[in-house]
C-alpha cells in the first residue's frame, strides 16, 4: 500500500519487480516469445526490416539509446534514434526498409506524436510501433502497432518503472525479431532465461535502499556531479543525470567515460562528484583506466559495480556493490541504483519529490 512509502516515486522504484512481471507476462514463454497480439503478418514485416528509426523524448529517449545497443548486437539491425523535438524539424531521409518505432510513458508527448505524424508522408516506412504505458493514448491509436508496458499509472512526475519496463519490452521484442532473422537457438533460450530473472534481480537491487540513503547524505550540499558510463550503461549515467537534476535540483552531466580527456577532466576537483556506473563487460577495463584518470587528478569517485571486479574503496574512492548481472541486462537492473540516489538526494533536501518544479507529467504541449 502506499502508506508504506514517503512518495509515489519511492512506491515506484519499489514496484520495478512487479511492473516488470506484468510487462514479461504472457509474452515470455519457456522456449519462445508470444508477440502474438501484434497481428499474424507480423513476422514478414520483421523479417523486410532493414533498419530501426527510434523517436522518443528525455528519459524514454535513454530506452531508445540502450535499445539501439541491442539491435545492433543481438539483430544485427543498424538503426537510429533522436529526440523527437529535433527529428520532427529535420529534413528526413528515410532508409530503405525502415521501421519506426516510438517509446513513450504517457503516449501523449506533443512532440513523440508529430514525429509520428509527420513519417506518415513518406513512404519509406514499413509501419510503426510505439511501445507505450499507456492502452488507450493518441500514440498507440495513430501507431500501426503497439505493445502496452504493463508498468501500472506512474503518478510521479520522474518516470521509474515505466523505464525499466519500457527497457524489459524492448529486449523481448529485438529478441523476437533477432530470432526472426537467424538468432541462433542457443543464444535466443539463454536470452529469454536471462530475461526471466529481472525481478529477482531487481529486488536484490532494491535491498541496496539503506546504504544508498547513507550515500545521498554525501550529496546534499553539492552544486554539480558527473556521471560516467560506456557502452549500454552510458544511457544510464545519462538517465541517473537526469534524474538528479529533476527531483533533487543538481546541475548533473553525464559523460562518455571516453570522452573525459576531450575536455571535461578540466572540471575535476574534490567538490564534483564523479559517479561511475560499471558493467562486468568488454569496456570494464577502459572504464578502469577513466576512473584512474579522475583519481590522478584528485576527484571524488562514487563507484557502483559489480562484486570482485577489483575495485577498492579508499579515500576518494566510494564502492556500492552490486550484484552480479548477466551485461546484456545490467542497464535495466543498474538504472535502479541511479533512481535511488537522486530519490534519496532529493528526499533530504527536502524537494517535492513528485511534482518537482516547474515540470508536467505529461507533455502535450510543444
Ligand atoms: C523524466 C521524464 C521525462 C519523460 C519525457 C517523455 O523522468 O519523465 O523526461 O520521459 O517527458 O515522456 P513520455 O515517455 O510520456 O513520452
Amino acid at each position: 500500500t502506499y502508506s508504506q512509502y514517503r512518495h509515489y516515486m519511492q512506491k515506484e522504484i519499489f514496484e520495478q519487480p512487479c511492473a516488470i512481471q506484468n510487462t514479461i507476462a504472457g509474452r515470455l514463454q519457456s522456449d519462445f516469445i508470444d508477440l502474438s497480439e501484434l497481428g499474424e503478418n507480423i513476422n514478414i514485416l520483421f523479417s523486410k526490416v532493414q533498419h530501426v528509426q527510434i523517436i522518443a523524448c528525455g528519459t524514454s529517449y535513454h530506452s531508445a539509446m540502450i535499445s539501439r545497443f541491442w539491435l545492433e548486437k543481438l539483430a544485427n539491425l543498424p538503426c537510429d534514434i533522436e529526440i523527437a523535438s529535433e527529428f520532427r524539424y529535420r529534413e528526413l531521409v528515410v532508409r530503405p526498409g525502415s521501421l519506426l518505432i516510438t517509446i513513450s510513458q504517457s503516449g501523449e508527448t506533443a512532440d513523440t506524436l508529430a514525429a509520428l505524424r509527420l513519417t506518415k508522408n513518406y513512404s519509406g516506412y514499413l509501419g510503426s510501433l510505439t511501445i507505450c504505458n499507456t492502452e488507450h493514448s493518441t500514440l498507440v491509436r495513430e501507431s500501426d502497432f503497439a505493445l502496452i508496458t504493463y508498468a501500472g499509472s506512474e503518478i510521479s512526475v520522474a518516470s521509474t518503472k515505466t523505464f525499466t519496463a519500457q527497457l524489459t519490452l524492448m529486449l523481448i521484442l529485438i529478441t523476437y525479431i533477432a530470432r526472426i532473422r537467424g538468432m541462433e537457438h542457443v543464444i535466443f533460450h539463454q536470452i529469454i532465461r536471462t530475461i526471466e530473472k529481472l525481478p529477482r534481480s531487481i529486488e536484490q537491487i532494491l535491498s541496496l535502499e539503506k546504504e544508498i540513503k547513507i550515500l545521498a547524505n554525501k550529496f546534499i550540499h553539492k552544486k554539480h556531479a558527473l556521471f560516467l558510463g560506456r557502452g549500454s550503461l552510458l544511457p544510464i549515467a545519462m538517465e541517473g543525470a537526469l534524474k538528479l537534476k529533476e527531483t533533487a535540483y543538481i546541475h548533473a552531466e553525464a559523460y562518455a567515460a571516453g570522452e573525459l580527456k576531450h575536455g571535461p577532466l578540466a572540471l575535476i576537483n574534490d567538490d564534483i562528484p564523479v559517479i561511475v556506473i560499471v558493467a562486468n563487460d568488454y569496456l570494464i577495463n577502459k572504464v578502469k583506466s577513466n576512473i584512474e584518470e579522475v583519481h590522478a587528478r584528485g576527484g571524488k569517485l562514487y563507484i557502483f559495480a559489480e562484486q570482485n571486479t577489483g575495485f577498492i574503496q579508499c579515500k576518494n574512492i566510494n564502492i556500492t556493490l552490486l550484484p552480479k548481472t548477466e551485461p546484456i541486462i545490467a542497464p535495466i537492473i543498474y538504472a535502479v541504483p541511479m533512481q535511488m540516489l537522486a530519490y534519496y538526494i532529493a528526499v533530504v533536501k527536502g524537494n517535492n519529490v513528485d511534482q518537482p518544479r516547474h515540470l508536467a507529467k505529461s507533455v502535450t504541449v510543444e
